[in-house]
């Protein structure tokens, strides 16, 4: 594939599509919504209004370090604090999927037709690719950003048209026009992480604790598998609780799982067999987390387990 002439031939499109109005496009930090990013900036310039919704399910950081990356490469992104509405609309649920509708249902209905509203914007700039379509059609996977592949008519629902410049491409393809329009290590290296973000490895109810006790359990496996040369690594709260010894009391504690996988699509993935120094460390670094009494790791392929655990 000419990567080159494919870049070329995106920036007319969304130039001669979009016209004189105004854009906007969501960024998570993610390979495909950069990649999106910077090729809506090309064409539009200041047309383009960007913006970043923290909905309090990142990493730690995560939010500032995506716009000071955005800023080092010229782009302007807005940070939109949406905590508390994500977390209100997560209140008290515990189902997987109406955890995910919540999100969803907050994302569109609610932060993003505001956003898009005030900024008069007729179209939106979206990171979809071509297996966020397959997978979604097939109903393997419930992607919470796809719209008119579910027969959602974003122009009747939301007032804006949806354009959709890498639905051709990949993975791997989209790793190479990142290359091509020179985007940091940092994103286009990054490990795939979901849009419903830490509420996937959150089972049971989101609150700000648990938040609090899954995104420093991140951290630490991020830390600690950086150099693991893993397709995917990541830590889950479990809604059960077990006994341990804290400071000679028992205590009933929270459990943490640790995750590492080897995967070429995240379709199919084998775990992968870390060295036992390593996993002693993790757990060890994991038991420190204030509650947490127990960790595990996970060793189950996909098939039978998904990779997420929501
Ligand atoms: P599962 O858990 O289905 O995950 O085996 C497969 C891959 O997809 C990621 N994942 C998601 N990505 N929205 C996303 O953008 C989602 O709702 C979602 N759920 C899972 C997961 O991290 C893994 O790489």
């Amino acid at each position: 594939m000419d990567y080159k002439k494919f870049i070329e031939e995106q920036l007319t499109n969304i130039k001669e599509t979009v016209g004189r109005a105004k854009a906007i496009n969501a960024l998570s930090g993610g390979v495909d919504s950069s990649t999106v990013t910077v090729l809506g900036h090309r064409a539009l310039g200041d047309q383009l209004r960007t913006v970043f919704i923290d909905n309090d399910l990142m990493r730690k950081g995560e939010p500032q370090r995506v716009v000071e990356v955005f800023a080092s490469l010229g782009i302007d992104v807005q940070l939109v604090d949406a905590r508390q509405e994500f977390l209100s609309a997560l209140a008290g649920l515990t189902d997987p999927e109406q955890k995910r509708q919540a999100i969803t249902d907050t994302f569109y209905s609610k932060v993003f037709s505001r956003l898009v509203k005030e900024s008069g914007a007729k179209f939106l700039l979206h990171g979809t690719i071509l297996t966020d379509i397959e997978e979604t059609v097939a109903g393997i996977k419930r992607q919470h950003n796809i719209l008119a592949q579910l027969g959602i008519d974003t122009q009747a629902a939301y007032g804006y048209s949806v354009i959709e410049p890498l639905k051709t491409l990949r993975k791997d393809d989209v790793r190479e026009v990142t290359k091509i329009l020179k985007l940091p290590a940092e994103i286009s290296q990054r490990i795939p992480f979901p849009g419903p973000a830490l509420a996937t490895r959150i089972v049971g109810e989101v609150t700000p604790q648990r938040l609090e006790t899954i995104r420093t359990a991140t951290a630490i496996v991020e830390e600690e598998l950086a150099d693991s040369g893993a397709f995917q690594y990541l830590a889950v709260l479990l809604g059960d609780r077990a006994t341990g010894i804290r400071d000679n009391k028992r205590q009933f504690g929270q459990i943490i799982v640790v995750r590492c996988i080897e995967s070429t699509d995240a379709r199919t993935a084998t775990v992968t067999p870390l060295p036992w120094d390593k996993l002693n460390r993790i757990y060890e670094r994991i038991t420190q987390i204030k509650d947490v009494n127990r960790c595990l790791y996970d060793l189950t392929p996909k098939p039978p387990a998904t990779i997420e655990y929501i």
